[in-house]
């Protein structure tokens, strides 16, 4: 049928031609040093790691790649992250899903419906439609395998076990750990990453989708990061600047990607460790400012370290007052999260507030309020080279020590190993299944 509202549609084709329009505007109004601007994040979009860009809808991030995009990617303002268990029979159901998540992603990251639209309106649309006209908004899909993929309950149900990273540990007991089954785990995880919510929630929608009859969404969280025009370091619900001090490009080969001494699959791949971290922010919000500040460590208005003065400046540890006390306290966030205190350990994290309404919850620390409180916080999102040797080795005194504990709460956790990027005409994860 002609008439079909999809059929002559696809979201990129849509906001190209919006797109122009704006070019022209920005040139006849002035606001040519924002275009620039704009022009300038696309440009370093694939390049520069855990940094803040000012937002640019129209933007796209290359899909295929060494890497897979949504790690070292300039963050987006939204994300949608799914953990499924996987039901499938057998080996080749899995690969089946994972070319079928791959050639949906590659067009969805470019601003296409999941599948080609027929006209055919007698039977349920190939994609549910509602990112149609929407900009592509940077969108990333980042997969990951979780220890399930290699074996569950002792079973080998892929004939894959043997091949299952060293790495890719289970998850150390942490001290306070109030981890909630239905948010921990999961045999494969998708994290959708997008400047605007509904187009991120589209693509795991039609992921989803794709995924009847072989893997069954376990958990799902979403979460938002608002730094304005997204060139500032996004504030988390703390009221505190987060995600200032990352590793630097130069060592993300080092810190982020796995190298030739993990297994061939997983060289140019990260490690993902996520916990669901609920803050008690009536709590927090009751706390003198003074004190907030000795619990992070930092300045809460410019997200300097105590006693300094610029947000960029390095911690300086060393510093004492008058009294011969640490001016960043020794239980203090940033000092115990710091690369001196954890041997030189770092981590990159890409965390994002989430607000999922109130709960019943009785809190673990004076006031010890009972009520209904904001299911709220921080969904941590963090990739490394190896989990035993950035969060779990960085968090195992933290989890004991940090003043920031009296106010968080982990519920939720889960480590994926997240494969290299595909090549086009590859699929994710690839290599993995070669080896067998
Ligand atoms: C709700 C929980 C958390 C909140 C609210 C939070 C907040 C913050 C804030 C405000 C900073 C200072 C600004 C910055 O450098 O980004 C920071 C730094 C940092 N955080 Fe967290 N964080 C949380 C949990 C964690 C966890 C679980 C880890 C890892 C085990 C972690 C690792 C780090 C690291 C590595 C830094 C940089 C430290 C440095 O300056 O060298 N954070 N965090």
């Amino acid at each position: 049928m002609s008439g079909c509202p999809f059929s002559a549609l696809t979201r990129r084709s849509f906001f190209k031609s919006a797109g122009g329009g704006i070019g022209v505007l920005a040139a006849s109004t002035g606001l040519g040093s924002i275009a620039t601007r704009l022009a300038n994040a696309s440009e370093k979009s694939t390049q520069s790691a855990g940094a803040v860009v000012p937002h640019d809808k129209s933007a796209t991030i290359p899909f295929w790649d060494q890497h897979q995009a949504g790690i070292i990617t300039p963050q987006q303002a939204h994300t949608y992250f799914a953990s499924f268990d996987l039901v499938a029979k057998n080996r080749d159901e899995v690969i089946k899903l994972l070319k079928a998540w791959t050639e949906a992603s590659a067009r969805m990251t470019e601003g296409q419906t999941a599948a080609p639209l027929s006209k055919d309106l007698s039977h349920p649309a190939a994609d549910g439609g509602e990112a149609i006209g929407l900009s592509p908004s940077r969108l990333t899909l980042t997969f990951g395998f979780g220890s399930g993929l290699f074996s569950k309950a002792g079973v080998d149900r892929y004939g894959l076990v043997k091949l299952r990273p060293e790495a890719l540990v289970e998850m150390p007991k942490f001290h306070g750990d109030e981890l909630m089954e239905a948010k921990t785990g999961g045999d494969l995880s998708v994290q959708a990453c997008a400047d605007d919510p509904q187009v991120a929630f589209h693509a795991v929608r039609q992921l989803v989708r794709l995924a009847t009859d072989v893997a069954q969404v376990r958990w799902a969280q979403t979460g938002f990061a608002s730094g304005g025009d997204g060139s500032e370091t996004p504030r988390n619900l703390m009221g505190f600047k987060d995600g200032t001090q990352q590793p630097k490009e130069s060592e993300h080969d080092h810190f982020v990607w796995v190298d030739k001494k993990g297994p061939r699959w997983m060289q140019g791949g990260s490690y993902l460790v996520t916990r669901r971290i609920r803050i008690a922010l009536e709590h927090w919000d009751s706390t003198d400012v003074e004190f907030q500040e000795q619990v992070i460590g930092r300045h809460k208005d410019s997200g300097a370290p105590l006693g300094q003065a610029h947000e960029r400046e390095t911690l300086n540890l060393a510093a004492v007052d008058k009294d011969g006390n640490s001016v960043i306290p020794d239980n203090s966030h940033v000092r115990l999260a710091s690369i001196e205190a954890n041997g030189g350990a770092q981590i990159l994290r890409r965390g994002y507030s989430y607000n999922d309404g109130v709960n019943f919850t009785a809190e673990r620390w004076p006031p010890w309020r009972q009520g209904m409180e904001y299911d709220a916080g921080l969904f941590f999102v963090s990739y490394q080279s190896d989990p035993r040797t950035g969060f779990i080795k960085m968090f195992e005194n933290m989890a004991k020590l940090d003043a920031l504990n009296q106010f968080v709460t982990h519920v939720g956790s889960g480590l994926f190993a997240c494969p290299p990027g595909a090549k086009k005409g590859e699929y994710i994860g690839q290599k993995l299944f070669e080896m067998v």
